[in-house]
Formats: C-alpha cells, structure tokens, sequence
C-alpha cells in the first residue's frame, strides 16, 4: 500500500529536518517540499561531508529518489542555480531526480528589496526575516500579482516581470526614495532563468497523484516549524507560509485523504532566531552553554540562535495542530553535562496557570518540572539499549505530557548517530 507521510518541524525551525528526511529516505520513493524557500537551510552530514540545502529536497542524495519542488515553494532562481551548481561540484546530477512545479512563485530581486525596506520601516518591530524575498513574494501569491516557474516558458514573459518590478519600486520608494535594484543582481535573475528552464518543470500534482496510485511512497519534508506557522504560529513573528501538515496538502496538490504519518520533529531544548516571544529563553550561562554544545548558529544567515529548555506546552499544541503520530527528539547529545534539565509544563499569566498556548506568548511566564540531566557521551551509541536511565526518563516524561510516542532519538549530526525506539 502507497502511503504519504509528513516530516516537519515543531519548534521554531531548526529542528534538524534535513538530517532525519536523509536518513528516512531510503523508505521512499519521492521527497517533496511543500512550503518556505531559501530562508531554509537543511544541513546534512554524510562520509565526512556537510551539505546545506535551501530549496532542493533533502531525497537529491539519493539517485533512485525522486524530488519535487512543490507549488507551495518559493523559488529564488539565482539561488536556485548555486544549489544545483554545489551539487554538480560534488558529483550529483540534480536534473535526473529533481522535479519543479510550474506553479510554484518566483523571488524576484525587487521582492528581497522589499523584505529590506519594509524590515528597516519596522526598526524594533522587525520579524529578524531572512530577507531572502519570502515574505513579499507569498503577498504577491496570495494578492494575485505573482510570477511562477511556468511564466518563464511564456514569451511574455519580461514584460511581465518589468510591470512587476516597477509595482514593487513604487512600494520601495515610498519607504526609502533611493532604493535601487541592482542591475548586477538583475542580470544574474536573467541569467538563472536558463538554468530553471533545463530542470524538468512541470505539473507536479500530477506526478505526485499517478505515484500514489502505483503504489509508491511519498516523504513531504517541512522547512521552518510549527511557530512560524502563518496561522498558528507567534504571529506577526512567523514565515509566510503555512508550515503545518495541512500545509502538506495545499502545497503539493495531495489530498488529507491520502496522508498516513505525521513526524513530528522537535529538538530536546528550544532555539529560535529572529526576533518574537520566547517563553524558555535562557539569556545566561546555560543558555550560552547550550548554544555552544549545539553550535546554534543559523545554517542560512550565520546568526546565533537564542536558546532555551524544552517548552512542552507550545511542543502539545505543535502536536495537537499537525496531528503528530510520532516524535523524533533531535540533538540530544547536546544536554549532556547538565545537573539538572528544565521541562516547562505551564504558563503563568495573570496569577492563573495556562496549560495552553494563548494567542499573544509575550505576557506568560513559564512554570518547569526539573529533571536529573545526565553525563554520558552519547554521540557513540548505536542502539536504544545503551540510553542512559536519566535520558530515558526525559523521554518517558514528554512522551506521557504529549500522549504521543518518539520513535527516534538523534544523538549526533551523522547518520549513524540515530537511536531507533
Ligand atoms: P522569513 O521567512 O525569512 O521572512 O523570516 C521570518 C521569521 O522566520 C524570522 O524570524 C526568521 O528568522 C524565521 N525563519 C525563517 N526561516 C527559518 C528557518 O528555516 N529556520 C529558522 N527560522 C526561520
């Protein structure tokens, strides 16, 4: 029986989806990317190597799995073309596993213009986006303005693209009068162009719809995570674009019917970049300590990444949402050394205990259960039965808060150090 499953992320990105979509991928037939685009970064490690991938799927590795870029995705063309270019240079030949969507919308230079000047307008306000064009190119989607891949096979396809980026500097210059494109950056748009117009663009849904009905199996791969959901997420500090399961759906052309697991990703404490609430966040030593063990740093902007412990009642309502049917705890290895580790298991606000997550997490202060940590190494271990008894407990304990079994325990970023439970 063909089945599709959802692999996303249930924190605020970061998560370590790549590593996990690498090493499931041999389950499956096709990976596919629903949502996000270049403000991704999914790092995987493999014979010694470290590749970063931003719009590619994390299956590309493996000649014998299919890709798709789904119409859900926003494609920076220029990006697009170092992606495939890394990937060339280090002996893949993307153009035979990688399939596009013709629907899919295209960053344009003039939406990065955009995301800066309206970034810099906020000033204190500012969500700390990527600038990577995301947001603006999902308002001209969803406002009806936008270009897609398939435009670029149209012979209009300049004009349209000039009528658009005139819109978009008319926006620009109200906010900064000497915004600019640059006619270097726009040369390269053109020119990448060649490189989208030699992969296999085409009508994705389809591809993905015949497979199923054959019989073969489909991993649809989430970038960012649940808090950075445009719905659901801590909104206005969220992505563009609906990183949820159902996000799966709209962003592939498959339907909800067809959907069997839900994998649920979360790191066993929490990170965020950019700016917004952060209930858990540790501005001190531990917090320090975790950034380092973790080497949190982002893998597509370099910033660092606030950290802090585990927050279970947003992970709950990340479970709740996207309907997750098993839990995989990344980066585990990294709370070793610990006396004592940090769960939170409510909210404070206004004197009265939140066991849910409010709309505005600004206000709330968190309430923890403590833990014993533990001091093993764990990146050697290969196998369940070497967990240590304190690391099995954190385990049990947010297995038991969240009704919901983890079935992987990540202990390193190779693809060895992956405990199966
Ligand atoms: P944007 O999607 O680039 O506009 O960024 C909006 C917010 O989402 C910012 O806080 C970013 O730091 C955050 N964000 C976007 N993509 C990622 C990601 O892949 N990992 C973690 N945070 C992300």
């Amino acid at each position: 029986m063909s089945h599709t499953d959802i692999l996303l992320g249930l924190q605020w990105g970061d998560e370590g989806k790549g590593k996990i979509v690498d090493v499931l991928s041999q389950n499956y037939n096709v990976v596919a990317r629903f949502q996000g685009g270049p403000n991704a970064g999914h790092t995987i490690h493999f014979d010694g190597k470290k590749f970063v991938l931003h719009t590619i799927p994390s299956g590309i590795f493996r000649e014998e799995c299919q890709n798709v870029v789904g119409n859900g995705v926003v494609i920076d063309p220029v990006r697009f073309e170092q992606e495939i270019t890394n990937l060339r240079s280090a002996g893949y030949q993307p153009e035979r596993n990688l399939r596009i969507s013709l629907r899919a919308h295209l960053i344009l230079p003039s939406h990065r213009l955009l995301d800066a000047a309206s970034e810099k307008a906020k000033g204190k306000e500012k969500i700390g986006s990527t600038l990577r064009g995301i947001g603006p190119t999902y308002m001209d989607k969803t406002g009806r303005n936008g270009l897609r891949v398939g435009d670029v096979f149209q012979a209009d396809f300049d004009q349209k693209y000039q009528r658009l980026k005139l819109k978009h500097l008319d926006i620009v210059r109200s906010l900064d009068p000497s915004a600019q494109i640059d006619p270097i950056e726009e040369n390269d748009f053109f020119s990448s162009l060649d490189n989208l117009r030699s992969l296999k663009c085409e009508n994705t849904e389809y591809f993905l719809n015949q497979i199923q009905t054959q019989g073969e199996n489909i991993l649809a791969e989430g970038a960012q995570g649940t808090l950075l959901d445009v719905e659901f997420g801590t909104y206005p500090f969220v992505t563009s674009s609906n990183t949820t399961a159902a996000g799966a759906c709209a962003g592939l052309g498959i339907s909800p019917r067809r959907i069997n697991k839900v994998m649920g990703i979360f790191k066993a404490y929490t990170t965020r970049v950019g700016s917004g609430p952060f209930p858990t966040e540790l501005l001190d030593e531990t917090g320090q300590k975790i950034r380092e063990q973790g080497a949190e740093f982002g893998s597509t902007t370099g910033r660092p990444r606030r950290c802090g412990w585990l927050d279970l009642v947003a992970l709950n309502y990340a479970v709740m949402i996207n309907g997750v049917t098993d839990l995989m705890m990344m980066k585990s290895d990294v709370l070793s050394g610990f006396d004592d580790l940090q769960l939170c298991t409510s909210y404070l606000q206004n004197n009265s205990s939140l066991s849910e997550l409010p709309m505005d997490l600004a206000q709330v202060v968190p309430q923890y259960d403590t833990l014993p940590g533990w001091n093993t190494d764990l990146t050697n271990m290969t196998k369940a039965n070497q967990i240590p008894p304190q690391l099995l407990g954190y385990i049990r304990f947010i297995e038991q808060f969240t009704s919901t079994p983890i079935s992987l325990v990540s202990v390193g970023p190779g693809r060895q150090q992956t405990l199966f439970l």
